[in-house]
């Protein structure tokens, strides 16, 4: 039987979306992409794509989710246009093959909780090394796999709630506690003006993909996540300061990650461009610097808390399948839950094997004009993240504008927001979901599709 949980109250939701939201993408992905991307202006188109091109998409994938209480393909049933279930059912494969990855960098976040534990500072050397040995790091998939599966199968409430409200707050103390040590390491200026002061030059079609896929993703959007979550949400609640809410606070931990890598990176002259492995093969050295059991410590405490951010976002990715099979196909929760996550695991071992162990999956495929080739790990996030999930964005705003219709829409928007009418908060959403996100999105993943996938050189 399905068994659907509510949140207990409005700080219950927030820190739950923004749990999900809050991860490897904005700790992990956010730096080192910023690094590849040419640094601020990476930054800068970032923040763009989140505030104008992303924040709509949030309003109206919690506005579907609380307006239906269902699962992403279910929502367009239950909404009467059963045709549209397909976009749900995009989403929850997206969301599905996004996990089967994001579940290989938690483990190696994990992993290195234990390395640190152990004092073992030099594993940043070794990073490479690290992540070839198929037997450790794929233990550790397991492991992790395994606090999925135990959160997800006592339902969306219980677990997540309780994590999410101590954890995320000494996550953000922490990671501002190293912003401040950064700040006084020699070159530290030089990280930040990387950081800070953007040279235009560095836009390409390349950059701007990367930087769309990754307000998408960091943001949890385009897929149905925040739609499943929003199904759990009271109908009192303020859709639009929440999802203001949790995009300012997602927003604000990646910014602040960045302000704590790059004066690292830049003072132990490292190189910026250092793909998947920039955080892993930085900060040990910067935990070793603080000396003996304090590296121990901060470092344990880092890489433990990294693992949790991953948790709460891990169980949103494993929600949007398993809150399908129970509601639409009626398995039992915990079948559901051990079923998707074992067929999750599968799907994940190419990327698993793609860093090292195999050299066909670690040189799976060179871009027509690319120096390098790409290991299958990052070109499935090149298809989930930076173009699949701008086009859930694209289709889910013509469907609330076009198909559902803007009275619908903001008949739910005014629930728990009655002055919601004539605010500047309506002429956003709506302008943003009418024309901005459709229109914007479309040239701009079309564009990078061929740049990316067919080589066609536009500028
Ligand atoms: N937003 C999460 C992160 O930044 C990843 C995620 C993507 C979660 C899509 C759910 C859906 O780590």
């Amino acid at each position: 039987m399905a068994q659907r949980g509510g949140f207990s109250n409005r700080l219950g939701f927030v820190l739950a979306a923004a749990g999900s939201a809050v991860g490897l993408g904005n700790i992990w992905k956010f730096p080192f992409e910023v690094g590849q991307g040419g640094g601020a202006a990476f930054v800068a188109m970032y923040l763009l794509f989140c505030f104008i091109l992303a924040f709509p998409v949030m309003v109206t994938e919690i506005a579907i989710g609380r307006k239906t209480q269902l699962n992403p393909a279910g929502a367009y049933t239950a909404l009467g246009y059963r045709k549209w279930r397909g976009l749900g059912v995009l989403g929850i494969l997206c969301g599905t093959l996004i996990l089967s990855y994001y579940n290989v960098v938690a483990g190696w976040a994990f992993g290195y909780f234990v390395e640190m534990i152990l004092g073992n500072f030099d594993i940043g050397t070794r990073f490479g090394e690290f992540t070839r040995d198929i037997t450790t790091v794929g233990g550790y998939a397991i492991v992790f796999m395994l606090f999925t599966i135990f959160i997800v199968s006592r339902g969306v409430s219980g677990g997540i709630e309780k994590a999410a409200k101590i954890l995320m707050p000494t996550l953000i103390a922490m990671i501002i506690g190293l912003v401040i040590y950064a700040m006084t390491l020699p070159n530290a200026m030089k990280g930040i003006e990387f950081y800070l002061v953007p040279d235009f030059s560095e836009i390409n079609l390349k950059t701007i993909r990367s930087a769309l896929g990754q307000a998408f993703f960091s943001l949890s959007l385009g897929m149905g996540a925040i739609i499943t979550y929003g199904s759990y949400v009271d109908k009192n609640e303020n859709i639009v300061a929440s999802a203001a809410l949790i995009t300012l606070a997602d927003v604000g931990i990646a910014f602040l990650a960045g302000l704590m890598l790059f004066p690292f990176v830049f003072s132990q002259g490292l190189d910026t461009n250092g793909g998947a492995g920039l955080i892993f093969i930085t900060l040990p050295g910067v935990f070793e610097s603080l000396g003996g059991h304090l590296g121990v410590i901060i470092g344990g405490a880092f890489f433990l808390l990294l693992s949790f951010a991953a948790l709460t976002s891990t169980v949103s990715l494993l929600e949007v399948p398993v809150s399908y099979a129970v509601d639409e196909h009626r398995v039992e929760r915990k079948k559901a839950v051990l079923l998707v996550a074992v067929i999750v695991f599968i799907i994940g071992i190419p990327s698993l094997m793609a860093n090292g162990y195999s050299k066909i999956l670690t040189n799976f495929i060179t871009y027509i004009g690319a120096e390098s080739p790409t290991d299958f790990m990052t070109f499935v996030g090149h298809i989930a993240n930076d173009t699949f999930l701008p086009v859930g964005g694209i289709l889910i705003t013509m469907f609330a504008a076009y198909v559902w219709k803007k009275e619908n829409l903001n008949r739910e928007l005014e629930a728990g927001y009655p002055n919601f009418k004539g605010s500047f908060a309506e002429k956003y959403v709506d302008l943003g979901i009418r024309i901005i996100c459709p229109l914007v999105l479309s040239i701009l993943v079309i564009m990078s599709v061929l740049e990316t996938f067919f080589g066609v050189e536009l500028f």
